[in-house]
C-alpha cells in the first residue's frame, strides 16, 4: 500500500470522495436539468435514483477497490479474470472521455470567475450573446482550459495524501460556506419564495419517460459511478474503515450540495422574473444578469463568489477523473506517477479539442451531421456519461453478482463493520446489486436503444 500511497484517514478519504461527486454535476447541470424537467417532481426521482440503485452500487464499486488495491482495470482483471479487465477499461476510457469535455466547461467556470471578479463582464449588455461569443472564442477558451488542466495535474502530481486529499480537505468546507453564504442572501430577494416553490412542490404532469432517463444519468454522474472512479479511490483506503459509513456521507453530501445549488438558484431566477429551463446556459447567461442588477460592487462579490464556488467543485471532480487513468498507467505500465500525470493531462486536453471548438468555433465540429447537427462536446456527454456510466453500473452489478459473487462482497464490507454480516444494510445491498440494478438499468438500455437506434418515442 505504501509504495502506492493512500488517504491519511477516514475523513479525508469521504471528503476526496464527495468532492470527486459534488462538482459540475452539482451545481450547473443538475438546477438546468431540474429546471428544464419540472422542478421538483425531477427531484424526487433524482433521490429515489440514488438510494434505489446508486447508494449500493457506490459501496460495491469501493468494495471492489478495496479488496483488489488497485486501479480500475488491475481491479476487474485480478477479481474477475482478463476478459473483466475490459469493463475496467471501458470505464477507464470514459473517465478519459468525461474528463475531456468536463474541463472545457471548468474553462468557462474559470473565465467567467476572472471576468467578473476583475474584468467588466457585469458590464455586458446580453449576457445570451456574451456567452455565444465567449465559448466560441478560441483563444479564451484555450488559455482557460489549459489553465485548468494544469491545476488539476499539479494537485495530481502531488499524490494522494499530499494532492488529492489535502485540496479536498480545504475546498471542500469552503464550498459549503460560499454555498450557504449565497442563499442566505439568493432568498432575501422579492419573489424568491415562487422558485422555492417551484423547486420544492413536484408537479407530476411533467413527468416522462425523457425525465426518469435523465435522472438516471444525472444520479450516476453526479455520484462519480459507473466508472471505476471509486474503485480507484476504494484502492487508496485502508481495512478498517467502514464503507458503507463512508458510501452514505458521501451520497449525502452530494445531495446537499445539488438540493442547495437549486436552492440558490431557483430563487434568484424567479426574483428576476427569469424561465427557470433555459438549458445549458442558466448559470452562464441567466444568472449573471441577476448579478448585474445587484449593483456592481455587490454583483462582483456575489457573481465572483458563485463562479469561485464553481471552479472549486469542478476542480475536485477533475483530480479525480485524472487520477483514474494515472492509477491504471502507474499500477499497470509502471510509469513514475509524475509522468503519468503530465502525459495524461496533456493528451486529455488534447482530446478535449474538439469539443472545445465546438461551441461555434468551428463548424465540423460544432454541428455533428451524424447527430443531428448537435455539437461534439453534447455527443461526448451523452456516450460517455449519459449512457456510458449506467452502462458501467449495469455491468458491474452483473459482476459482482454472477463472477466475483455477493459473498466475497459482504465478506469485504464487514472488513470495518463488524455488524455488517446478516444485516439490513446487508441484505438490502445484496438485494439491489442482484434484482433493482440489473433490471432497472436493463430495461433503461432497452429504451434508449430503442429511441436513439430505432427511433420509437414513448
Ligand atoms: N460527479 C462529478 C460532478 O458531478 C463528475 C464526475 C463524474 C466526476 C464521473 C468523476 C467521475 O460534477
Amino acid at each position: 500500500m505504501a509504495a502506492r500511497g493512500g488517504f491519511s484517514s477516514r475523513l479525508g478519504f469521504v471528503l476526496a470522495a464527495a468532492g470527486s461527486a459534488v462538482g459540475l454535476g452539482n451545481i450547473w447541470k443538475f438546477p438546468y436539468e431540474t429546471g428544464e424537467n419540472g422542478g421538483a417532481a425531477f427531484l424526487l426521482i433524482y433521490i429515489l435514483c440514488t438510494f434505489l440503485i446508486c447508494y449500493p452500487i457506490m459501496v460495491g464499486e469501493i468494495a471492489i477497490g478495496r479488496r483488489a488495491q488497485s486501479d480500475a482495470y488491475g481491479s476487474y482483471k485480478l477479481l474477475g479474470g482478463k476478459s473483466w479487465g475490459f469493463l475496467g477499461l471501458f470505464g477507464i476510457l470514459c473517465g478519459v472521455m468525461i474528463l475531456s469535455f468536463y474541463n472545457v466547461v471548468a474553462g468557462w467556470a474559470f473565465g467567467y470567475f476572472l471576468e467578473i471578479s476583475f474584468g467588466d463582464l457585469l458590464e455586458t449588455p446580453s449576457f445570451g450573446d456574451f456567452f455565444g461569443t465567449y465559448v466560441a472564442d478560441v483563444s479564451d477558451n484555450l488559455i482557460f482550459s489549459l489553465g485548468f488542466m494544469l491545476i488539476t495535474a499539479f494537485i495530481v502530481a502531488k499524490g494522494v495524501k499530499g494532492g488529492i486529499e489535502k485540496a479536498s480537505k480545504i475546498m471542500m468546507p469552503m464550498l459549503f460556506i460560499i454555498l450557504l453564504v449565497l442563499i442566505g442572501y439568493s432568498l432575501t430577494l422579492p419573489n424568491a419564495m415562487d422558485g422555492v416553490k417551484f423547486y420544492l412542490l413536484p408537479d407530476f404532469s411533467e413527468l416522462n419517460l425523457e425525465t426518469i432517463y435523465s435522472a438516471v444519468g444525472q444520479a450516476f454522474f453526479s455520484l462519480s459511478l459507473g466508472l471505476g472512479g471509486l474503485i480507484t479511490y476504494g484502492s487508496y483506503v485502508e481495512k478498517n474503515q467502514n464503507i458503507t459509513q463512508s458510501a452514505t456521507m458521501i451520497t449525502f453530501m452530494d445531495i446537499a450540495v445539488a438540493f442547495l445549488a437549486g436552492l440558490l438558484i431557483f430563487p434568484l431566477v424567479f426574483s428576476q422574473g427569469q424561465e427557470p429551463a433555459q438549458g445549458p446556459g442558466l448559470v452562464f447567461i441567466v444568472l449573471p444578469g441577476i448579478f448585474q442588477a445587484m449593483g456592481p460592487i455587490l454583483g462582483k462579490v456575489i457573481g465572483g463568489g458563485f463562479f469561485l464556488l464553481l471552479c472549486f467543485a469542478a476542480l475536485t471532480s477533475t483530480i479525480s477523473l485524472l487520477e483514474i487513468p494515472v492509477a491504471y498507467i502507474v499500477d499497470q505500465k509502471k510509469v513514475a506517477r509524475k509522468w503519468a500525470v503530465w502525459g495524461m493531462a496533456l493528451l486529455v486536453f488534447l482530446i478535449g479539442l474538439p469539443s472545445m471548438l465546438s461551441q461555434g468555433a468551428v463548424a465540423a465540429f460544432s454541428s455533428l451531421p451524424f447527430y443531428g447537427g448537435k455539437s461534439t462536446l453534447d455527443f461526448v456527454a451523452e456516450v460517455f456519461s449519459d449512457i456510458g456510466l449506467p452502462l458501467g453500473g449495469f455491468l458491474m452489478s452483473i459482476f459482482i453478482a454472477h463472477r466475483w459473487k455477493l459473498a466475497a462482497l459482504t465478506d469485504e464490507i464487514a472488513q470495518g463493520n463488524e455488524s455488517y454480516r446478516g444485516s439490513f444494510m446487508n441484505k438490502y445491498i445484496n438485494f439491489v446489486i442482484s434484482y433493482i440494478a440489473p433490471v432497472a438499468l436493463g430495461l433503461f438500455f432497452l429504451v434508449i436503444l430503442a429511441e436513439k437506434i430505432f427511433g420509437f418515442s414513448f
